[in-house]
């Protein structure tokens, strides 16, 4: 198999030295990366800016915003079997980037946001015969949500976790399908879920790989 991994934060940014991003530490998507490489299948790794060295053997891009992860991954998905969407997406961005640097004026500022793009949900349209895994981090209501982000973003399956992950090296998961059942449910390291994961999946697209 040919895998996409997302992974990481993106960036936003307001003028040229000031940026918005997610609390995300890129570890579950670099760890679900190296999985696929330890099973023998090749991974293909698009990650926002992260502290983590690649795992040797992936073909790695490095992107920052956005608009680039998007860009990027939709090029490099219908080179592939399947995705999975581990990225922390920044869901908002200023409506205008400032060249240069804002001053500060002494006064409050306000800043107007929009809504960035939805990697995700754009794979979804192109997803032909590829199979998609998404992620969904949930506070509340949290199976509800989770299933209505994998309709809404044409997932086969959907990974829910909880914002206990964000910047830990462990994770607690359940694996959703359509119909919004919990078929199966991981606790551990990120690196243990990853090849759980891993596992499971090279088992249930075993249909989908040509
Ligand atoms: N995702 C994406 N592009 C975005 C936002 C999210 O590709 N602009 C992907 C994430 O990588 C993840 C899934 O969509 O696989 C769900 O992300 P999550 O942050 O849980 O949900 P959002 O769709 O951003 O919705 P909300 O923040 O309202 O919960």
């Amino acid at each position: 198999m040919r895998i996409l991994v997302t992974a990481g934060p993106t960036r936003e940014y307001l003028d040229d030295v000031r940026y918005i991003s997610n609390a995300s530490s890129g570890r579950m998507g670099y760890a679900i990366t190296q999985a696929i490489l330890n099973a023998g299948h090749e991974a293909v790794l698009v990650s926002g800016p992260v502290s983590l060295v690649p795992p040797i053997g992936a073909e790695f891009h490095a992107v920052e915003s956005t608009d680039q992860m998007m860009q990027t991954c939709r090029e490099l998905f219908p080179l592939c079997d399947g995705v999975i969407a581990a990225a922390a997406v920044c869901d908002y961005k200023p409506r205008e980037r400032i060249a240069g640097k804002m001053s500060k004026t002494g006064a409050p500022i306000s800043l107007e946001m929009i809504e960035t793009d939805d990697v995700l949900a754009a794979l979804g349209k192109q997803k032909d015969s590829h199979w998609i895994l998404g992620f969904a981090l949930e506070a509340q209501n949290e199976r509800e949500n989770a299933l209505q982000k994998l309709r809404r973003k044409n997932c086969n399956w959907i990974v829910l976790n909880r914002p206990e992950a964000i910047a830990s090296e462990k994770n607690s998961v359940e694996l959703l399908d359509e119909t919004g059942s919990t078929i199966a449910a991981w606790s551990g390291t990120k690196t243990s879920v990853a090849e759980k994961l891993v596992c499971w999946l090279e088992i249930n697209t075993a249909s989908l790989i040509k």
